[in-house]
């Protein structure tokens, strides 16, 4: 084989992501060579792609036909399979090859390969790719994660699939050492549950509580992605509410008010427990998943449903900014403090910026946080940015008022509340901690600090 056969980079799975993004890399002029397992898979790919890539019969075909340094991009269902292909594909790869997993994997997974691999020189990047079907076709917004050697032999070839910003800037990067690429796809998806879940806490309101008919908030959220919370997820929340069924009605009244999810939200949840990070919202958009996952349950307890309200819509709106840029805070905290445990190096502008495009969150909110995170020093809560601070004394009092319209009348709004719990609770000089360290010290003998004299200390708390 001469040099010019080989292709620049293998693609090892072509189910909708795969396929949607060998696609891409073939409009943009990479050749390359793909396989897929599945028989009914590799057909659908095959009338797509067809001899714009070689085929390969299986991953030592694959493998045989890149030239050292091999790049191989793995688009398998996250979890045991990707370990399954690395398995087939690792007798076949040598030292300075790379394999990039563009699935949605667990951060604690990615870095264990990566240590395995390393073993054998092999370099694995976990790239988060973001933007669904439609983003992998056209253009995801790409993360990355791994050492830069490794990155700077794939880097050519995705960003030029990678999704652009208004200013040409492609959203792709590699943010840092290590998995990243994969945690920060991770905390990506837990801000992505809590935006959806807000927006969903909107339109019950505005649909049940306000009484509006579904043109007219198909209108409030076309209205609201004109301004400053314009986004991708508010644009396809006018789309969703206005789509109607061919048998009549809106569709969504045909749907079952039951949410799936595939774990990405949940991770992010369970890595702020371990970091200690406050990351509510995030949390309790799972939480409300999995309330509305106990359909039955619901249905046996059902009570009488809220009652009428009158929140404004402009209330609301604020209501929606605010809870909106606090899951971003939130989130942004949370990739803060992984990378110090890990050390990775990721630069939280960095990471705003690489979501101003392709990726479910882009947003119009995504530039001003790339813009304070940058004046920010490193470390320093999002909350001290005079430009985000303005932001929520504007939309704060909206979203107070939108809870309390709403608790009156019985409607939960999780997102909205532990927003707002988390912003009092972030901003309070002096909070009820000591009452509960009291509490401790009094059951447990655990101890408290004093602020008039050093060191740990306990006390007889008998109420004497
Ligand atoms: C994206 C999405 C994508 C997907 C997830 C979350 O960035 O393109 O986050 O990764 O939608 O699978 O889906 P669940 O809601 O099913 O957990």
């Amino acid at each position: 084989m001469t040099t010019s056969t080989f292709s620049q980079i293998g693609v090892i799975g072509l189910g909708t992501m795969g396929r949607n993004l060998a696609l891409n890399l073939a409009d943009q002029g990479v050749p390359l060579v793909v396989w897929e397992r599945d028989r009914e898979l590799a057909e659908r790919a095959r009338s797509d792609l067809g001899d714009r890539v070689t085929w390969a019969s299986g991953p030592w075909d694959l493998a045989a036909r890149l030239a050292p340094p091999r790049a191989v991009l793995l688009m398998v269902t996250a979890g045991a399979a990707v370990d399954s292909v690395l398995g087939e594909l690792k007798p076949f790869l040598g030292a300075r090859d790379v394999v990039v997993d563009g699935g949605n994997t667990e951060a604690g997974d990615t870095a264990r390969r990566q240590q395995e691999l390393e073993k054998s020189g092999i370099r694995l990047i976990g790239l988060g790719v973001s933007g669904g079907e439609e983003g992998a076709r056209n253009g995801p917004a790409l993360m990355a994660g791994g050492a830069v050697d490794a990155w700077e032999r794939v880097a050519p070839q995705l960003t030029a699939i990678a999704a652009r910003t208004t200013d040409g800037s492609a959203c792709c990067q590699r943010l840092g050492a290590g998995a990243s690429g994969h945690f920060v796809k991770t905390v990506h998806n837990g801000i992505e549950y809590a935006v959806m879940q807000v927006l969903a806490e909107a339109y019950d309101l505005m649909r049940n509580g306000l009484g509006l008919e579904v043109p007219a908030i198909a209108d409030v959220f076309r209205n609201w992605n004109q301004g400053p919370s314009a986004g991708y997820l508010v644009e396809i929340a006018g789309d969703v509410v206005a789509t109607q069924d061919p048998a009549g009605g809106p569709l969504l009244d045909r749907v079952v008010d039951r949410a799936g999810q595939k774990g990405t939200g949940r991770w992010a949840s369970l890595a702020a427990l371990d970091f200690g990070v406050p990351a509510p919202t995030i949390a309790e958009a799972v939480f409300a998943r999995a309330v509305y996952a106990r359909r039955s349950d619901r249905h046996a307890l059902a009570a009488s449903p809220p009652t009428a309200t009158t929140i404004s819509v402009d209330d609301l709106h604020g209501a929606v900014r605010a809870t909106t840029l606090i899951a971003f805070l939130q989130g942004l905290d949370l990739i803060a403090a992984a990378d110090r445990s890990a050390g990775w190096g990721v630069r939280l502008p960095d990471v705003a910026r690489v979501w101003r495009a392709g990726c479910i969150l882009r947003a119009a909110l995504l530039d001003r946080l790339a813009a304070a995170y940058d004046a920010l020093p490193p470390d320093a809560s999002g909350l001290s940015a005079p430009d985000l601070r303005d932001d929520l004394a504007q939309t704060l009092p909206g979203l107070r008022r939108a809870i309390a319209g709403s608790v009156t009348a019985g409607f939960a709004v999780p997102a909205m509340t532990s927003a707002l719990g988390w912003y009092d609770g972030m901003t309070r000089h002096r909070v009820p901690a000591d009452f509960l360290q009291g509490l401790r010290d009094r059951f447990g003998a655990h101890g408290f600090e004093r602020d008039d004299q050093p060191g740990t200390h306990h006390a007889d708390w008998s109420g004497r």
